[in-house]
């Protein structure tokens, strides 16, 4: 009998571990939840869940057994956690495993912008090099000044990264947290005012919805980086394409967008902005250990056993 529904596109190593284990039915998205057999819907007990598509009250109704949803991923936004609460559905998610990963792309970014390297390497690859000589100054990041927005788990590893850069550390959360001596500002156009570099790390989902305001932005200032590795809802996305359009701020790099796929077209013709295709946990060996941890929940939960990361 099949308790699992997998949704989402797994490795094929994934989808046999999620076969093998749990005789599980696969399906690409929660839009194809209410065109799986009615019989088959019936006897879900557990969705291994992963992608960034909604999965709301009216898909968890398709499912009248449904017990979890165990996330592939950190941040569970595309989930109705109030809408599964509500019903007797416990929610897990992957946290901690991506944390190195998440960081050390949102470092790379940052780097990749001030440090030019794709245009430099395009210089390079090119032949300007060889026919008309150094590439152009960029600019230097050691010793800059930075702050992060949430300093959760991954906020914290980007911070701890750019103590090695000799970074002067600013953070805004709703509390201050206890830190090495970093400087914390109660409220984001603050921490925005105070810094070059803005490392936005929020969780995603309608708390923190445009949280990287208009205001948040400008306060930046001509000088101002932003790197968004946690979701796009967090930026208010069309007063950041003003901003970097106008000159208002120096540059960007995003590894999530509004509506990603599909960004934004006048992403593509700002060479300030380093675009990434929401690959912060991409890596062979987290997303393996991503994917186990998932199993763990989904064979915790049909063993009525304790879940390892639930989030309700
Ligand atoms: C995704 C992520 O889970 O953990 C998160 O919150 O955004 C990513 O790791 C991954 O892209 C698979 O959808």
């Amino acid at each position: 009998m099949t308790e699992t529904l997998t949704i989402g596109t797994y490795t094929d190593d994934d989808t046999a571990a999620l076969r093998n284990g749990f005789q599980a039915h696969g399906i690409a998205g929660p839009d194809d939840i209410a065109a799986v057999d009615a019989s088959l819907r019936a006897t879900v007990r557990a969705v291994a869940f992963k992608g960034h598509k909604s999965f709301g009250a009216a898909e968890m109704d398709l499912l009248p057994k449904l017990g979890l949803i165990a996330n592939y991923g950190v941040g569970y936004d595309a989930i109705d956690v109030a809408a599964a609460t509500a019903r007797g559905i416990k929610v897990t998610n992957t946290p901690d495993v991506l944390n190195d990963d998440v960081a050390d792309l949102a470092v790379a970014m940052l780097l990749m912008q001030g440090r030019e390297t794709i245009q430099a390497s395009d210089w390079a690859r090119s032949g300007q090099w060889a026919q008309k000589g150094e590439y152009r100054l960029n600019r230097k990041m050691s010793g800059g000044k930075v702050g992060i927005l949430g300093l959760g788990r991954i906020g914290r590893e980007i911070a701890n990264r750019l103590v090695g850069f000799k970074m002067d550390i600013h953070y805004h959360s709703r509390q201050e947290k206890q830190t090495p001596g970093w400087t914390w500002h109660a409220d984001p156009v603050s921490l925005a005012q105070s810094v070059d570099f803005l490392f936005v790390a929020l969780v995603g989902g309608t708390a923190t919805e445009g949280y990287v305001s208009r205001a948040v932005i400008d306060a930046l200032g001509p000088r101002g980086v932003i790197v968004n590795i946690s979701r796009g809802s967090t930026v208010d996305e069309g007063a950041l394409l003003d901003a970097l359009e106008s000159g208002r701020i120096a540059g960007a790099g995003l590894d999530v967008f509004r509506n990603e796929p599909k960004i934004d077209p006048r992403f593509y013709a700002l060479p300030n902005v380093v675009i990434q295709p929401h690959q912060g946990s991409g890596t062979v060996e987290t997303r393996i250990e991503m994917a186990a941890l998932q199993r763990r929940n989904v064979a915790a939960f049909l063993a009525g056993k304790a879940l390892e990361t639930p989030v309700n």
